[in-house]
């Protein structure tokens, strides 16, 4: 057992993994954060994606130690005081969740896209996405609600 620190969601966390350990099974097991979910557990469908040091990543395949000293941020933490982010406004706005099992990973991914590029085009939003399976097939919910997000963000800085 190794103990770790890093910043989950804006807070100091220390915990103890096993070498073997991924992110995913930290966050959702020990931590709480079982809106991180488990899709394939291979990498390939983006379901556990959250935000590792600014950039979107596949939670299954990272072991839980890497994020020694580092920042996380799971769909947990994109609501700030009980309000909610505005893509994930737009996501519902949009009709983008159907079952809901890969949106909040589609929606840290929409938010390092939005990070990323002020007003992204379609091509870089399907691009950027290309990692996410959805088994209910939303995808064109998803661009909207991307475009959605965007707008929204544009009138909160007037
Ligand atoms: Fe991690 Fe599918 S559960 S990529
Ligand atoms: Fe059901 Fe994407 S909304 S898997």
């Amino acid at each position: 057992m190794q103990e770790i620190k890093f910043i989950l969601n804006g807070e100091n966390v220390t915990v103890k993994v096993n070498p073997n350990e991924t992110l995913l099974k930290v966050l959702r097991e020990k931590l709480g954060m079982t809106g991180t979910k488990e899709g394939c557990g291979e990498g390939e469908c983006g379901a556990c994606t959250v935000i590792f040091d600014s950039r979107p990543v596949n939670s299954c395949i990272i072991p839980a130690a890497k994020v020694n000293g580092k920042e996380v941020l799971t769909i947990e933490g994109l609501s700030k005081n009980g309000e909610l982010h505005p893509i994930q406004e737009a996501f519902i706005e949009a009709g983008a969740i159907q079952c809901g099992f890969c949106t909040p990973g589609v929606v840290l991914s929409a938010k390092a896209i939005l990070d990323k590029y002020d007003d992204p085009d379609e091509e870089t939003i399907k691009d950027e996405l290309s990692g996410h399976l959805c088994r209910c097939t939303g995808y064109l919910q998803f661009y909207d609600a991307i475009k959605l997000a965007v707008e929204k963000i544009k009138e909160m800085k007037k």
